[in-house]
């Protein structure tokens, strides 16, 4: 019989003109915000300005703090929390895409309890974050990472070289606004990649261990939302139906990363950025796809034979496990699409890595790659790797 639970305590507020209720939500947590976002992207956008006052005809006090990076580091949210405990912050609000809601919800809990991020993601004797976290308003600009919707807060230590995730219930978000209106300001390359981690997370987490009737049918609606959509809303960023669908797709994907999380493909590709910050997320799983589908679709046929038919490539009239040879070609069509059939060459990853990024993705992400079916070794994830590094 079937057997499975499902957690997700985010209140949702999605679609268009979403964005205008950010006081009003930020109201309702708290009296004084401190206000995350990125370096650059909303000031330019004028969605900065917009924030701060809509913060402040709800009559919030406001503390900016705009110095996210991507891949945002552990000393950043250090200096995010000292703001916040300095300004005497009671909510935390994120305007921005991952890396501004990551910061901002490992700000939140050691604004609260007043201890270095980097003991929240020690491997050995980590602290947990706890009940006094401040409450956390996440409005997302891309779609996206769904950190609006997980309880995971991404992070680099970089004394360690070491990217991970602070994990607790307590970070998660009490509101998250996805307004797709605010997304078409999302270059295309940005679009592109992030778009790419939503479809990473849907079909890492349809193959997860930890996977259940509710994720598989996120995970379902999320790859046919990407397929169909990606594409559009990179060659066109106004487009605002793709922007929706998109929108829709992140929050399928984020249900499914919240419950089954990310396996083999995240856990690669967190020591492969933490070593070259300079790579997008989304970037470096787009040059592992192709081949952890073609090397894994016989292990669960009918699920990569879904894949390639909720992707457009499937065989007509066939049992569904006929089509799982076509899960790769689907993927990497797809990401030929919007400029990321890339491998990892392609980034400047070099070969010597190989077996620094396995022994990293082995020891910091372990519960990740313990979620992907077939009890992976390290001599699997080398071979992963080293078929994923050139088209040779
Ligand atoms: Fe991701």
């Amino acid at each position: 019989m079937t057997e499975f639970t499902f957690h997700n305590p985010v209140r949702l507020f999605f679609g268009a003109g979403a964005f205008d209720r950010l006081g009003e939500h930020a109201a309702d947590w708290g009296e004084r915000a401190l206000l995350v976002t990125g370096r650059s992207a909303a000031r330019k956008t004028g969605l900065l300005d917009r924030a701060v006052s809509l913060l402040d005809d709800a009559g919030l006090t406001v503390a900016l703090f705009d110095r996210i990076m991507p891949n945002p580091t552990a000393a950043v949210v250090d200096e995010g929390a000292a703001l916040a405990r300095e300004q005497d912050c009671d909510v935390v609000v994120a305007v921005g895409g991952g890396s501004a809601m990551d910061a901002a919800k490992a700000i939140a809990c050691c604004a609260a309890d007043d201890f270095p991020a980097a003991d929240f993601l020690r491997v050995e004797g980590k602290r947990q974050p706890s009940a006094d976290t401040l409450p956390l308003v996440c409005a997302t600009t891309t779609s996206g990472t769904s950190s609006e919707l997980t309880p995971f807060a991404v992070i680099t230590v970089e004394e360690w070289t070491q990217k991970s995730a602070i994990r607790s219930d307590y970070i998660y978000a009490q509101v998250a606004i996805v307004d797709p209106e605010v997304t078409v300001t999302c270059p295309a390359a940005v679009t592109a990649a992030v778009g790419v981690d939503v479809l990473a997370h849907a079909i890492e987490g349809y193959f997860s261990t930890a996977a259940s009737p509710i994720t598989d049918a996120c995970s379902e609606r999320a790859i046919e939302l990407v397929a169909r959509n990606l594409p559009r809303a990179v060659r066109d960023c106004d487009d605002l139906e793709a922007r929706d669908a998109m929108a829709r797709a992140n929050v399928f994907a984020g249900y499914t990363l919240s419950n089954a999380g990310a396996s083999a493909l995240h856990a690669l590709e967190h020591p492969i950025s933490a070593y070259h910050p300079e790579i997008a997320h989304g970037a470096g799983l787009a040059a592992m796809l192709v081949t952890y589908a073609e090397h894994y679709y016989d292990h669960d046929p009918w699920r990569f034979g879904r894949i390639a038919k909720l992707m457009g490539r499937g065989v007509q009239g066939a049992p569904t496990e006929q089509s799982a040879e076509f899960a790769a070609d689907a993927i990497q069509a797809l990401l030929s699409q919007v400029g990321l059939d890339i491998r990892l060459a392609d980034l400047g990853v070099e070969r010597d890595e190989i077996e620094t990024i396995v022994d990293d993705a082995m020891r910091y992400m372990g519960a990740a790659v313990s979620k992907t079916p077939g009890d992976l070794t390290r001599d699997d994830l080398i071979a992963l790797l080293e078929a994923s590094f050139s088209r040779d």
